[in-house]
């Protein structure tokens, strides 16, 4: 990946964003497998993702793959319903691309959920649980290659990478709402098959909460770019050999339909603090 490359098609995709859905939004969301339906803005206005030059398209179903302005709670945002994944065979620049163009676009602070199998014995299916660290386990990630300074700096920290603050203001409003939301760490596996259930065992003795197939590639290339980041997973399986059953994709979104009501009041509550 060329530096100046890259930086030219975010450039190229922001001018068609701004264009088309005339936007200056500081707030960013990334609504995950299933999630997407459940989120009505404001005054939306929508591209397709095959609309906004070289951003990339989703193949995976439920993931809708539009993004969209308009307001939530009074607020400018921007949303980006359904995405991509490492799985599908995109590049890490790929999966990133959204991310950056949001910086691009005039985002500062970033909400990422998800769907995630719960490796904490503790935690349920249906669970809400805000991420507090991540491990990478897929063999790559956005920042390798050349960097483009722009956005941010060769060698980032990633000490917080879940903003603390914006953590105080999620467990905030969730006390406010009457919901339960627990705390983990979450882990990025390669996929697309779910995991057996002795890589399962390596996981949690690393000391992974909860198993998925996103959101730390996305996460990496937000705090690169100075992004503040909040991320949530909707537990929607135990992972494998911790639940007994076989896991299925039709499981996975048949839990984000039914707990996504309660995620999006969440993410309402938190967007009046933020
Ligand atoms: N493993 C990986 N990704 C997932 C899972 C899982 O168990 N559940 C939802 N996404």
């Amino acid at each position: 990946m060329r530096a100046d490359l890259e930086l030219g098609k975010l450039q190229a995709a922001a001018a068609r964003v701004r264009q088309g859905i005339k936007i200056e939004p500081e707030l960013g969301l990334i609504l995950g497998s299933g999630l997407s339906q459940a989120m009505e803005l404001e005054e939306e206005r929508c591209l397709p993702f095959s609309e906004i030059p070289h951003f990339p398209r989703s193949t995976v179903p439920g993931h809708a793959g539009e993004l969209c302005a308009g307001r939530i709670e009074g607020k400018e945002i921007l949303v980006q319903k359904g995405r991509v994944h490492y799985y599908e065979g995109y590049s890490m620049a790929e999966v990133a691309f959204p991310i950056r163009l949001m910086k691009l676009l005039g985002v500062k602070r970033l909400i990422i959920t998800n769907a995630a199998g719960a490796i904490n014995e503790s935690f349920s299916p249906g669970d809400l649980v805000l991420i507090k660290d991540h491990i990478n386990m897929i063999p790559d990630n956005p920042l390798r290659g050349a960097n483009i300074e722009e956005l941010g700096p060769r060698f980032p920290s990633m000490n917080e990478a879940y903003s603390p603050k914006l953590r105080e203001a999620a467990v905030r409003a969730a006390l406010r709402e009457g919901l339960e939301l627990k705390e983990g760490v979450y882990l990025a596996a390669p996929g697309p098959m779910y995991e057996t259930p002795a890589e399962i065992q390596v996981y949690k003795r690393l000391g992974a909460d909860l198993v998925g197939m996103s959101t730390v590639p996305e996460v990496i290339a937000a705090v690169h770019c100075g992004l503040e980041v909040l991320g949530i997973s909707c537990v929607t399986n135990m992972a494998a050999g911790i639940g007994h059953s076989k896991l299925t994709h039709e499981e996975v979104l048949e839990v984000t339909a039914q707990r996504g009501k309660e995620l999006i009041r969440l993410i309402r509550s938190i967007l009046q603090e933020m």
